[in-house]
């Protein structure tokens, strides 16, 4: 069964289970790009590429996914194959994914033709949602351009189960107080085992204790100033040799 979401009255996704929004409460897909593409250098970042990797903790709405399809579709200088791999343990319903693309809180700042692609590739996306058991699925877009891998389960347990060398990290759970296991210094290691020399990583959290863990493992933090309503957001870039 999907994960059920509670759309409360301003359009907002929000999660019983955790009891926290999937996103912050306006402007979503500019968050998306504000936070993460651009938190992780893209599209600059791409260009040039044969292929680059997107690795995200967190698939939740497909917001960040959506958001970084249409920005690569939106890029004439594109790499020629996008790689979006993501880890969800309680993956919601294609009508959800659907419903908030289309929201109307999702406006903000955006730009209205992103949001407009963002909107038609939701419903894409949609008609290729299968019935996401547990374990790697792969959905393909754009004529196999575009590769979507769902890793569905536990954080921890997906992260060490998969195979991809990240140039990008999008880090998207829930707020560490309320969903501690995306944030766990166990987690943080899975990822930074996917990681190079110069890969990237974004995150709307500044928590202190994740900033720390990341300069652990060999991460050039920086704390930066949000889009509002959020006052900071995160990037970082793995630099192990600085350590
Ligand atoms: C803030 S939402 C992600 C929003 C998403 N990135 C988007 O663009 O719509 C956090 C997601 O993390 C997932 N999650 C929480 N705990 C998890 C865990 N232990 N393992 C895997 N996924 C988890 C939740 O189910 C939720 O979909």
């Amino acid at each position: 069964m999907s994960e059920p979401v509670v759309w409360t009255s301003d359009g907002s996704p929000h999660s019983p289970r955790f009891n926290d929004r999937y996103r912050s409460r306006s402007g979503g897909v500019a968050q998306a790009a504000g936070v993460f593409l651009a938190g992780c250098g893209l599209p600059r970042r791409w260009r040039g590429k044969t292929e680059f990797t997107v690795l995200e903790t967190g698939f939740g709405l497909g917001l960040n996914f959506l958001t970084t399809w249409a920005a690569w579709e939106a890029d004439a200088r594109r790499c020629d194959d996008l790689h979006f791999v993501s880890v969800e343990a309680y993956p919601v319903a294609a009508a959800d994914i659907v419903r908030s693309a289309l929201a109307p809180n999702m406006t903000g700042k955006t730009d209205a033709p992103l949001l407009a692609r963002v909107q038609a590739l939701a419903q894409q996306l949609a008609g290729a949602w299968q019935d996401l058991s547990p374990g790697i699925h792969r959905l393909r877009f754009a004529e196999g351009r575009v590769q979507l891998t769902l890793a569905v389960g536990e954080v921890q347990t997906m992260l060490e189960r998969l195979a991809c060398e990240a140039d990008a990290v999008y880090l998207d759970g829930f707020s560490p107080a309320v969903n501690p296991e995306m944030w766990s210094d166990t987690t943080l290691q899975a990822m930074a085992r996917h990681c190079r020399a110069g890969t990237t990583l974004a995150s709307y959290t500044v928590a202190h204790s994740v900033r720390e863990a990341l300069k652990q493992l060999g991460f050039r933090v920086a704390k930066c100033p949000g889009l509002p309503p959020k006052r900071d957001r995160l990037e970082a870039v793995f630099a192990p040799t600085d350590y």
